[in-house]
C-alpha cells in the first residue's frame, strides 16, 4: 500500500505503548502510522461528501484504546468525541486509563506515576517517558484552549446489538475504526453472542452498528487477510493490504432519498 496521508516515518517513540501510554500484558497496540493513514482516508472520504466538522470516533473492539489514544494526539482538531467499548473488563479498564491521557487530570496523574517510577528505579526508559509526558502536557494545554475531546468507555459485546445500543445511549458515531480480533494475539471472546449463535461475528458486528451510526458514517475494519468484511447495508469504498493486515473501509449505503440507510430495527438480533 502507498501512504497518502501520513508523512514519511515520523518518530513515534513518544507514543510507544508502555511509555506514556499504558500497556498491559496480552493487549495489542495497532501501528500508529497505519492508524493515522486509515483514519485520514476516512476523513478524506467524509470531506468529499461535504462532512468536515470534528467527528465522533468509535471502536467497538477497542482493547486498551491504544490506537484511539494515538489518533487523538495526531488528529485533535478532527475529533469531537471518542468512544471505546470491549467485551473484556480488563481491556475496558486499560482503555479508560489510556483515554484519560487526553485530559489534563489523567496526564498529570501519569506524570506523577512516571516521576515516582523514575525516582525509585532510575531507569532511562522512565526518564524518557516522563520527558515525553511533559511534552504532551504542553501540547494538551494548547489544544485544550481550542477544544476538549470528550471520551467514554463501556463494556459491550460488539456482536450484540442491544449491548451496543445501550452503551452508545443515542450517541451516533461518524467514524468507526476497529481492529477486530483476528487470531494473532487476540481472538473473539468465547462469550461473543454471534459465536454462540453460530453467526459470523463480523456480519453481526456490522449489523449491530448499522442502526447506531450517524448519516454518512464510515466504518474502517482492520483484520487479517482471510476475513470477509462486507455487508449489504454498506458499500465498500476502499480495500487495501498493509503487511499482514487487510483494511476495509465501508460507508453507509445511501437510500433512494439520498439519506443514509438505516437497518430494519427488527432485523438481526
Ligand atoms: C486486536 S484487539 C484491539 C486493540 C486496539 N486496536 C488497540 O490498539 O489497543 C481486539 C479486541 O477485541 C476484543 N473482543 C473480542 N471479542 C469481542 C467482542 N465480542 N466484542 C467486543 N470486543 C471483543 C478483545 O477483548 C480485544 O481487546
Amino acid at each position: 500500500m502507498q501512504y497518502k496521508f501520513t508523512r514519511d516515518r515520523e518518530n513515534y517513540e513518544m507514543y510507544a505503548s508502555g511509555g506514556v501510554i499504558y500497556a498491559a500484558p496480552g493487549h495489542t497496540a495497532f501501528p500508529v502510522r497505519l492508524a493515522n493513514e486509515v483514519f485520514r482516508r476516512c476523513l478524506a472520504f467524509r470531506a468529499a461528501q461535504g462532512m468536515t466538522g470534528p467527528c465522533t470516533l468509535y471502536d467497538p473492539c477497542c482493547g486498551g484504546a491504544y490506537h484511539l489514544t494515538t489518533l487523538a494526539y495526531f488528529n485533535w482538531n478532527s475529533i469531537a468525541r471518542i468512544i471505546g467499548s470491549d467485551i473484556d473488563e480488563d481491556a475496558v479498564a486499560l482503555a479508560r486509563r489510556n483515554l484519560s491521557l487526553l485530559h489534563s487530570a489523567g496526564l498529570e496523574r501519569r506524570i506523577e506515576e512516571l516521576a515516582a517510577l523514575h525516582e525509585r528505579f532510575g531507569k532511562p526508559s522512565h526518564a524518557a517517558a516522563l520527558d515525553n509526558a511533559r511534552i504532551l502536557r504542553q501540547w494538551l494545554e494548547q489544544w485544550s484552549t481550542q477544544r476538549r475531546i470528550e471520551t467514554a468507555v463501556f463494556r459491550a459485546d460488539a456482536t450484540d446489538r442491544r449491548s451496543l445500543k445501550a452503551g452508545l445511549a443515542g450517541v451516533r458515531p461518524d467514524v468507526v475504526f476497529t481492529d477486530i480480533p483476528y487470531g494473532w494475539r487476540s481472538n473473539w471472546s468465547p462469550d461473543t453472542l454471534a459465536l454462540e449463535a453460530g453467526i459470523d461475528p463480523v456480519q453481526a458486528l456490522l449489523d449491530a452498528l448499522l442502526p447506531e451510526l450517524a448519516p454518512g458514517a464510515v466504518v474502517a475494519v482492520a483484520s487479517n487477510k482471510t476475513v470477509k468484511v462486507q455487508h449489504t447495508g454498506y458499500r465498500r469504498i476502499e480495500k487495501f493490504k498493509a503487511g499482514k493486515r487487510q483494511l476495509v473501509i465501508l460507508a453507509l449505503e445511501p437510500d433512494e432519498t439520498g439519506n443514509s440507510a438505516r437497518a430494519n430495527p427488527d432485523s438481526g438480533r
